[in-house]
């Protein structure tokens, strides 16, 4: 595992992608991506066998998903023997996720179908609290912070990052912007949402059992994301229905997703046990 140094090109990457995009800047992303994210698709690409249809690639993420329902010794650690100082190191490492909750999905909206567009889109009214602060995600995630006494300062998180959640981070930038198909963003979304309720059971029993009173978090995402989940299969069905689907690429959207996310997961952890 890998602190994001001063130069971290994924930290730099992040810092572009949530800058005014210069020509000169989106040169630079361009180039990082190019020995990044590209030679990683491709990789994926050429060792992922053909999905035939939309059938099939909804049986392939089930089975993802039924294969990781046990979780991983990273996961029950976090949730039955972590200390509060290392279940805190854990949240900081995420926070640069929770601060910018969805904020990255947007620019996908215009690259969808109209009726794509409205199943995103009623997640991302969800993410974003229906409109109400108090319940947007990223306002849930300040709570926590604040319980456990960490800054709401987006910036005081960039040199605590590590390269493995800037990974992360960072993915759904070019998913949503620079992808050349939206099957990998629908794909990869859709895997996020579907494994999010299963995952998250994780913090909500450390909370528990820590006693940290602003879980919710975690807890709204283990209930929400089930109709997230829906949601985001009806927008590929809606994509199908008005463009020609590739369900391979969406069989690989998920399959990188699940890799940034569970290495991203797996590192903040043991980084959290070796510091704390
Ligand atoms: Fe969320
Ligand atoms: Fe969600």
């Amino acid at each position: 595992m890998r602190i994001a140094t001063t130069d971290s090109v994924l930290k730099s990457l992040f810092i572009h992608n949530r800058s005014l995009p210069t020509a000169e800047r989106y040169t630079q992303i361009e180039q990082i991506e190019r020995d990044w994210i590209i030679p990683k698709v491709a990789a994926l690409t050429a060792r992922t066998p053909m999905i035939g249809s939309r059938a099939q690639w909804v049986a392939a993420l089930e089975e993802l998903l039924a294969s990781e329902q046990e979780g991983t010794p990273a996961g029950h650690y976090l949730a039955e023997k972590a200390s509060r100082a290392q279940f805190t190191l854990v949240v900081r490492e995420f926070a640069l996720d929770g601060l910018t909750e969805a904020q990255n999905f947007f620019p996908i909206i215009p690259r969808l179908p109209i009726r794509a567009q409205m199943a995103v889109m009623r997640v991302l009214i969800d993410e974003f609290g229906c409109g109400n602060l108090q319940q947007t995600h990223s306002q849930l995630y300040r709570n926590l912070l604040t319980e456990l006494e960490l800054p709401l300062d987006l910036n005081r998180y960039l040199d605590h990052t590590s390269d493995e959640t800037y990974a992360f981070l960072n993915v759904f930038y070019w998913l949503t912007q620079r992808a050349p198909d939206v099957e990998y963003f629908l794909g990869a979304l859709a895997y996020l949402e579907a494994s999010i309720p299963a995952a998250f059971t994780v913090q909500v029993r450390a909370c528990e059992r820590l006693g940290i009173t602003h879980g919710r978090y975690y807890s709204e995402h283990v209930h929400i994301d089930d109709f997230h989940r829906k949601e985001m299969q009806l927008a590929i069905r809606e994509y199908e229905a008005a463009h020609a689907l590739d369900p391979t690429k969406l069989w690989i959207g998920a399959l990188l997703l699940s890799e940034l996310i569970g290495t991203a997961f797996e590192a903040a952890v043991r980084r959290a046990r070796e510091e704390a």
